[in-house]
């Protein structure tokens, strides 16, 4: 089994009561890209030896920061960016030089990069005339693809007369007319407003899951990545920093980086001394060291996974929990929850707190105790 199958076997695995999870065979995998590499002209490695196994009619996501090598990828699966080196499979066939027209893959970007002048049925019908689809079949294609996007009537209309959220639709029925074996989104929903774009989520997702269409999604959002994909890669520097479930990301990321760009976390210098157990300061927290060996290191713990109790006087000792004392140095109230600076013995902690919860009466230079699990103290080599 490859890496993503056993990622998605074991997310099943995780579900009570479930039956046992069906292994991915090989024959499951449909998008496998091998050692792909680009290096633009001036010489900029901006995708450098991706590797990666997407299952037939899951949703991937690519997440990571402005400049990752996100689009870069995106456009070589494409075809619209030469691959300077490695293997782009669909299937059994290696598209990587293949001319993008013969890849059958649907597009969406950003800009929905729709043509003005022409309706929305004109749009959408692009891609079947050039593929010599007959004006007659194109008409029912296109109708349907507007079903689908829940834009039914609207082919006459031209897309300046569209809000954003419709026009992206458009763009997304553009895509599926031509009954791609891949959809490609590249951040499709960054120019729309908060709430379209929550809408959106839900509705791609849904006909992704309706068509189980193999796609890959890429964001710039962890909160886009977490909540629509199947699966999902983490990029840094056209590097794959990670791959796996949502929760796989977010509850056990493999290095700093993930730990820091998927959710929030405090990271504070320590010391690994021990099996599981690590140094802030004067203190020795247990923790996973995951066979780290001593030294200097990173830990990472999560602001919503610390504990407050005014219980300054309870046994800092026990082997469930880590405890530190600590005095608040700033309280910032951000509406659902309460952001609380702490100073405990060797580093400072922002710890957050549902406003709604019992602990958001505490002030300024208040005292008091601080609890995290082992679990949620994750440690980094440096
Ligand atoms: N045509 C190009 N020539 C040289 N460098 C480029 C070119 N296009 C993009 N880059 C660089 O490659 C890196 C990755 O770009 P891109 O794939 O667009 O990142 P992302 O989509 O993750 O923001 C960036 O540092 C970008 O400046
Ligand atoms: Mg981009």
């Amino acid at each position: 089994m490859g890496k993503l199958m056993q990622t998605l076997a074991s997310r099943d695995d995780a579900r009570p009561n479930a039956l046992p999870p069906a292994a991915f065979e090989a024959d499951d995998v449909f998008l496998r890209l091998r050692g792909l590499t680009k290096r633009y002209d001036n010489g900029f490695v901006a995708v450098d030896n991706l590797n990666l196994d997407l299952p037939k009619g899951k949703l991937l996501g690519l997440l990571g920061p402005s400049g990752c090598g996100k689009t870069t990828t995106l456009r070589m699966i494409a075809g619209l960016n030469s691959v300077t080196d490695g293997n782009i499979l669909i299937g059994d066939d290696d598209v990587a030089r293949t001319a993008p027209h013969k890849r059958d893959i649907g597009l969406v970007f950003q800009s929905y990069a729709l043509f003005p002048h022409m309706t929305v049925a004109e749009n959408i019908a692009f891609g079947l005339d050039m593929r010599g689809i007959s004006k007659h079949e194109a008409r029912g294609r296109v109708e349907e693809a507007l079903e689908m996007v829940r834009l039914p009537g609207y082919g006459n209309r031209k897309p300046k007369e569209m809000s954003g959220g419709q026009q992206q639709r458009v763009a997304l029925a553009r895509a599926l007319v031509i009954r791609p074996r891949i959809l490609l989104l590249d951040e499709p929903l960054s120019n729309l407003d908060a709430k379209l774009r929550d809408e959106m989520r839900i509705e791609i997702r849904e006909i992704q899951k309706r068509l189980s269409i193999t796609t890959v999604f890429v964001t710039h959002d962890q909160v886009e990545a977490l909540t629509m994909c199947d699966v999902v890669g983490v990029m840094n520097g056209g590097k794959l920093a990670q791959l796996g479930t949502p929760e796989e990301i977010y509850e056990k990321p493999e290095n700093l980086f993930v730990a820091q760009f998927v959710g929030r976390a405090n990271v504070i210098d320590c010391e690994i001394v021990g099996k599981d157990q690590a140094k802030i300061g004067p203190t020795v927290y247990r923790c996973d060291t995951k066979g780290l060996s001593s030294g200097a290191a990173k830990a990472a713990i999560r602001p919503h996974r610390i504990s407050l109790t005014p219980d300054r006087d309870r046994a800092l000792v026990s082997n469930a929990t880590n405890s530190a004392r600590g005095r608040i140095n700033r309280v910032t109230y951000i509406g659902d929850i309460v952001q609380y600076d702490i100073a405990i013995d060797g580093a400072t902690l922002k710890i957050e707190v549902p406003t709604a919860s019992a602990g958001h009466g505490f002030g300024d230079g208040d005292t008091l105790l601080c609890e995290w699990k082992p679990q949620d103290m994750l440690v980094f080599g440096r």
